[in-house]
């Protein structure tokens, strides 16, 4: 097979780039993504790119979405959701150009134009997992952020473990549980949590936004936490609990074969009493629970090596665009790498985005990079 077959033809730049915002999706982390989506679409330069915001629903019809951001905040009472529409959008390619075409019943289809970049600002599966990725590229649509592969090893924490630790990083001790295991042999997954040691944190593999995740003091705590977790995914993965500060450093890919680019480290920290680690309403709903800090309080040595290890991190998964990418870094001075996430938050409150603006790169020029390294990269196998 020649080169050619491999890469599509680069189309002419268009002067105003249209960027299709995509939110919302299947994944339990819906409601996260319409915030995120609501933090991009009030900051995106309007003057420089023509934006379509699209939501995809829960049952993953994709919606024409309102681009009214006032609409999509979190809280206790109310998580934001995309509204089900007699209104269908796909994304077709037609005469060569990737087209967004309306669909609704008895109703010529219509084509509302080419589509430059995709923002695929979904989190957790059928997301952030590769799934909407494998669809771009089959079109040959550029989009921001990581590829397939990148995207669902960051997904899953089992082979996201198994890939950091080929590339020479430091995880926690780990049991990975599949449905087999827990289904014909339960006895056996107990016996290997006793020797973890408690505490421990049980997961859902394939999840996000600490979603189904409970931490566990002892083995008659255990039977339940793992059927929470399997509410979400029926893979598992059961971590030794990890004393540490949780540290995150932003990644940002570099322009054209420029190494990643790392932001200044910041801090998580949860309020103590409040919460027993950093879960779904520490993180989003109540104000006051966690704090964000950035720069974290290290030592200059450490900074140094939290850099590193973020860019190690995200080259091991071979991540496009951003990830961010989190440690716990214990009393003695050892950086254990948590997980990596392709797609984190990116309201203007996210860390990512406030690790960015701590290092000099605001939100709307942070985007705006993000957009240009889309723009600027190879279609088909890179
Ligand atoms: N092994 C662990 N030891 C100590 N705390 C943990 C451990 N794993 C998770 N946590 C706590 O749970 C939170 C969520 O876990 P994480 O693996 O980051 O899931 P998610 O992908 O949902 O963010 C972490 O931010 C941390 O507070
Ligand atoms: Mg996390």
């Amino acid at each position: 097979m020649s080169d050619e077959n491999l890469t599509a033809a680069d189309p002419a730049p268009r002067a105003k780039p249209r960027v299709a915002v995509l939110f919302g999706g299947r994944s339990s982390e819906h409601a996260v993504s319409c915030v995120t989506a609501a933090g991009v679409l009030g900051a995106i330069n309007k003057d420089k790119y023509d934006v379509i915001p699209i939501g995809i629903a829960k049952s993953g019809q994709w919606v024409l979405a309102s681009g009214d951001t006032g609409q999509w905040s979190l809280s206790a009472s109310s998580l934001p959701e995309v509204p089900p529409s007699s209104e269908t959008v796909t994304l077709a390619e037609i005469g060569g150009e990737h087209q967004l075409i309306v669909a609704a019943p008895n109703q010529v289809p219509q084509e509302l134009g080419t589509v430059d970049v995709v923002f695929p600002l979904l989190h957790g599966p059928f997301g952030e997992d590769g799934t909407i990725q494998g669809l771009l590229e089959l079109s040959d649509t550029r989009y921001v952020g990581a590829g397939v592969l990148a995207s669902a090893v960051g997904m899953d924490k089992h082979y996201m473990k198994v890939v950091f630790e080929a590339a020479g990083l430091h995880v926690g001790p780990y049991i990975a549980v599949t449905d087999r295991q827990w289904v014909k042999d339960a006895e056996s997954v107990r016996k290997q949590v006793d020797r973890l040691g408690f505490p421990v944190f049980v997961k859902p593999a394939r999840a996000g936004s600490s979603m189904g995740i409970s931490k566990v003091d002892s083995l008659k705590e255990l039977d339940a936490a793992v059927e929470e977790a399997r509410r979400h995914d029926l893979k598992l993965v059961i971590e030794a609990g990890i004393v540490g500060r949780e540290i995150e450093c932003a990644v940002l890919e570099g322009r054209g074969t420029d190494s990643p680019r790392t932001s200044m480290p910041g801090e998580i920290s949860v309020a103590a009493g409040t919460h027993e680690f950093y879960d779904f309403n520490a993180k989003y709903v109540e104000d006051d629970a966690a704090a964000l800090s950035c720069p974290a309080d290290l030592p200059e040595d450490a900074i140094v090596r939290v850099r590193e290890l973020a860019a190690a991190a995200f080259d091991a998964v071979g991540a496009e665009g951003l990830s961010r990418v989190d440690f716990f870094y214990t009393n003695d001075g050892e950086l254990i790498i948590n997980e990596i996430n392709t797609m984190p938050g990116f309201t203007p409150k996210s860390m990512y985005p406030q690790m960015w603006a701590a290092s000099g790169l605001g939100y709307a020029d942070l985007i705006d990079e993000l957009i240009y390294l889309a723009l600027n990269r190879k279609t088909g196998l890179r």
